[in-house]
Formats: C-alpha cells, sequence, structure tokens
C-alpha cells in the first residue's frame, strides 16, 4: 500500500511535462491538419489542365454582360448618300409616288436641278408640298441629306458634288477619312 503511494507520487516535474503534452497535442494536430489542407489544395490544380490555362480561366470567371462604352464625343458615322436614298428616298423617288421626280428620270428632275444644289437641299430639309421634310426622317444629318440629294440628282444629269461637313481638326485626326 505504501509502495504503491510511493510509485503513483506525482512530482512537479511530472505536471508540468503533463501540461506541455496537453497543450501542445492540440497544436501540433492543428499545424498538421493545416499542412493536409494545403497539400491537396496544391494537388488538386493542374497547372497542365488545358482547363487550367489562364485564357480559359479568365473566360470562366469574366463578370456576365459587357459594357460598351459609346463616347457621346465621338465623331458620327455618317451615311453615304446611296444608303440615304435607299433607306429613306426610294419609297417616294424610286417609283415616283405621290408626284415625287423619279430617281434617274432626267425629265422629272432637269428643272429642278436647274435650281441649284443650295435649293434641292433647302426643300429637302424643309419639305416641299408632298415632300416631307428630310424625306420624313428628322434624325438625318444634313451631311447625310446633302449626300442623298447629290446621289439622286447626279443619277438625272447633275453633276453636284456632296457637300462634307468641316471637319474639325480633333475628329480627322480621330477618324482618318476613309471614302
Ligand atoms: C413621302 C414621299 C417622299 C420621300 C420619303 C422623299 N421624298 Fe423627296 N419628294 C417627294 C415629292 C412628292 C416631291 C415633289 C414635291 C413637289 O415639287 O411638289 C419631292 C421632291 C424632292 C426634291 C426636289 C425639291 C425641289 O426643289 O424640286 C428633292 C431634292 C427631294 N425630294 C429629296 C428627297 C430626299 C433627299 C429624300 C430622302 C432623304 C426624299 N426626297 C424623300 C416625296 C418624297
Amino acid at each position: 500500500m505504501s509502495e504503491q503511494q510511493g510509485t503513483s507520487k506525482t512530482s512537479p516535474m511530472m505536471i508540468l511535462a503533463a501540461a506541455v503534452g496537453v497543450f501542445a497535442a492540440p497544436v501540433i494536430a492543428i499545424v498538421l491538419i493545416v499542412q493536409l489542407v494545403l497539400s491537396i489544395q496544391a494537388g488538386h490544380v493542374d497547372k497542365d489542365d488545358p482547363r487550367m490555362a489562364d485564357a480559359a480561366v479568365q473566360e470562366r470567371i469574366k463578370p456576365f454582360g459587357e459594357v460598351k462604352a459609346i463616347d457621346p464625343n465621338a465623331p458620327r458615322v455618317e451615311k453615304t448618300g446611296e444608303a440615304v436614298y435607299t433607306e429613306v428616298c426610294a419609297s417616294c423617288h424610286a417609283s415616283g409616288a405621290l408626284g415625287a421626280p423619279k430617281y434617274g428620270n432626267k425629265g422629272d428632275w432637269g428643272k429642278r436641278i436647274a435650281q441649284g444644289y443650295d435649293t434641292l437641299i433647302k426643300h429637302a430639309a424643309e419639305g416641299l408640298r408632298s415632300m416631307p421634310p428630310r424625306g420624313g426622317n428628322p434624325d438625318l444629318s444634313d451631311t447625310e441629306l446633302a449626300r442623298a440629294v447629290a446621289y439622286m440628282t447626279n443619277a438625272a444629269g447633275a453633276s453636284f458634288k456632296p457637300k462634307e461637313p468641316a471637319a474639325a481638326p480633333v475628329a480627322a485626326k480621330a477618324a482618318p477619312a476613309t471614302k
């Protein structure tokens, strides 16, 4: 009895060792778990996998929808005379509807052309009897209208040089003339 008590007697050193063990065990466990997780993650990303290529990843994680910024100061792209004629003017001027002078018909256009380019543009812009202002499309710019008038009248014997706006130096630099 007394011998047993002697061997189970706890020394201060043993208490210290036990205390260190109690605190150290969880810390070691945590360190090991973290290392395990990190190694699993590292093994997970296969850099040679094509799906992990930079471009492929960018494609997958890119945000939905793209915003295309439109610069309100950007020079407007003016339509050609032919495009304006086809879209707007042809509905009347191709067939001569409402008494419109027909496209390419010198007899219809002769006297009108004699009025001069500026007057024709003015009438096209403001309207003339059954001819609606700007052919009914208020979005047409002066340049587009002038081009359409030249396109139409030149097809009927005139030789007007389409009026182009005096290009602003900045706009001219930003968009070098292609036409
Ligand atoms: C809704 C039918 C209609 C459309 C669309 C139309 N026109 Fe006309 N246009 C007429 C008619 C009708 C006349 C003849 C007016 C008159 O002299 O009584 C005319 C005449 C003209 C004239 C001759 C004006 C003059 O001084 O004799 C010009 C130039 C002209 N149109 C240009 C255009 C252009 C450019 C467009 C397209 C941007 C256009 N028109 C679209 C009906 C139309």
